[in-house]
């Protein structure tokens, strides 16, 4: 077998600047310590997120030149929603300019106080969603999820039994859906198999609940089913997700991520009642039905991105990318999570750096060195992010501590990569004179991650 390699070429380059270990001591410590408040410039290599940064095609750059600007009927809404329609069977689609707000406007519509809605790890965007009208998002991943060291080929698996439980115990009334997020972001971009999918679909067809997909890395999902599961192994990815879909009532797509764009979303549903109330919440909020928040230009670069995001090669060469980097620096020893996401590889803090102090926030000063040493900018998905109890105020400690390494699609190269992981091998070399980490010294009330400012101990 031939090496993999990626199905593209390079056409227009962007510069990146190098910068060295002082300047950015001195660039981290004037933003207090905080990974988000830093100015690209200040950044060498960007993993903060895979979300809006990736790299659109020549022939996406050509179809911005189609689009059609027109405030009603724009012919590149129709084009992306005859996209959509095929890909992914749902008759109705509504555009809006991001993930959330696709959240926003469909919750309005399904959503009431006192619900409860069962999911794999639902994104912070989703849960907010849910919490923001008084209901409740619970997670019922499978417990193996939580094992980083444990192989699973489908992390993102819901558990049955969990669910079940919910469903004898509550009205049936109380549950508008099941979210199943393809790939699962919050657990590290793990993926859901076709055989678990159509488990849940058949229980909650038998209590009579919907399945919503929350859908924004449906392409990476269908990957792995096909590379995984053996009865897919000759079936195209866009035949693999169309199965998929057909088990739900509806999605919601950040199409940020396998919609291969820099912005935009869109719900996609079936059920012509909920389209027309959604309807009026999208006019409400995001625009007009037939641009929901999107240039014309945009929805027409975003119909090639679908197509294209859904190609094998592409996948392969992408998904190989992330795989590349997790297995180096495994064989560097340097404590990831395992499986290796489809967008991500997380590093594991507890195991990296167990000589800080758990209310020192470890995640987060490895997340600075990375950035110190390297000039690489990652996240902490640890307990700066998971905040303070809402009623006790007190730092909620969750079982893993792990820095995110988010990599845009057709952004960087192997180079890149090997490059990443270079300097996170040298870090973990002289991880036993870490002793301390950070204390914070402001704070907002809620997503204090964004902008909480921290003093080095
Ligand atoms: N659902 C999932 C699974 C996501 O990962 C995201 C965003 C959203 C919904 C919300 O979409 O950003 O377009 O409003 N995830 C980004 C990330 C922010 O960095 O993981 P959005």
């Amino acid at each position: 077998d031939l090496p993999y390699t990626e199905p593209y070429k390079y056409k227009m380059v962007e510069s990146i600047k190098r910068s060295t270990m002082e300047q950015r001591k001195r660039w981290i410590q004037n933003v207090h310590y905080n990974l988000f408040s830093l100015t690209s410039d200040q950044v060498f290599i960007d993993l903060l997120t895979d979300s809006g940064t990736g790299a659109m095609s020549d022939a996406q750059w050509s179809a911005m030149f189609t689009g059609d600007e027109s405030y009603a009927g724009s012919r590149s809404f129709h084009a992306l929603e005859k996209t959509i329609q095929n890909l992914t069977g749902f008759q109705y689609v509504l555009p809006t300019h991001q993930g959330r707000a696709a959240e926003n406007v469909l919750f309005s519509v399904l959503v009431k106080e006192g619900d409860i809605i069962p999911g794999n790890a639902h994104f912070d965007t989703t849960k907010g969603h849910i919490e923001f009208r008084k209901a409740k998002a619970i997670d019922c991943t499978i417990d193996e999820a939580y094992d980083t060291r444990l192989y699973h080929p489908f992390k993102g698996n819901l558990d049955l039994k969990k669910l079940k439980i919910i469903f004898d115990t509550t009205p049936k009334e109380k549950i508008p859906f099941v979210v199943v997020t393809i790939t699962c972001n919050s657990l590290g971009g793990q993926p859901v198999s076709m055989q678990n999918i159509r488990a849940v679909s058949s229980l909650c067809k038998k209590y009579g609940i919907p399945v919503l997909f929350d859908a924004a890395r449906f392409a990476e999902n269908a990957y792995f089913i096909k590379t995984r599961e053996e009865e897919f192994k000759n079936i195209t990815i866009k035949e693999i997700a169309k199965e998929f879909f057909s088990y739900g009532m509806g999605m919601t797509m950040s199409s940020k991520k396998d919609g291969l764009v820099n912005m935009g979303g869109f719900i996609a549903l079936n059920d012509p009642k909920i389209y027309k109330e959604a309807s009026v919440f999208n006019i409400m909020f995001e625009g007009y039905i037939t641009y929901g928040g999107m240039n014309g230009r945009d929805m027409a670069a975003l119909a090639v991105g679908l197509d294209e995001a859904t190609e094998f090669d592409y996948l392969e060469s992408r998904i190989k990318q992330v795989e590349f980097l997790g297995q180096t620096l495994d064989d560097f020893g340097v404590p990831v999570q395992k499986p290796f996401g489809g967008h991500a590889i997380f590093i594991d803090a507890n195991k990296f750096v167990p000589t800080i102090p758990i209310e020192q926030y470890r995640a987060q000063a490895l997340a600075i060195e990375l950035y110190i040493v390297g000039g690489i900018r990652g996240v902490e998905i640890g307990t700066v992010l998971a905040d303070r109890d809402p009623f006790t105020r007190k730092n909620r400690y969750p079982e893993l501590e792990l820095v995110r390494l988010a990599i845009p699609r057709r952004t960087y190269s192997q180079n890149h990569m090997l490059y990443v992981a270079t300097v996170l091998k040298n870090i973990y070399d002289s991880r036993k004179e870490a002793k301390s980490g950070y204390t914070i010294i402001e704070e907002a009330p809620i997503m204090r991650h964004f902008t909480a400012k921290f003093k080095k101990i």
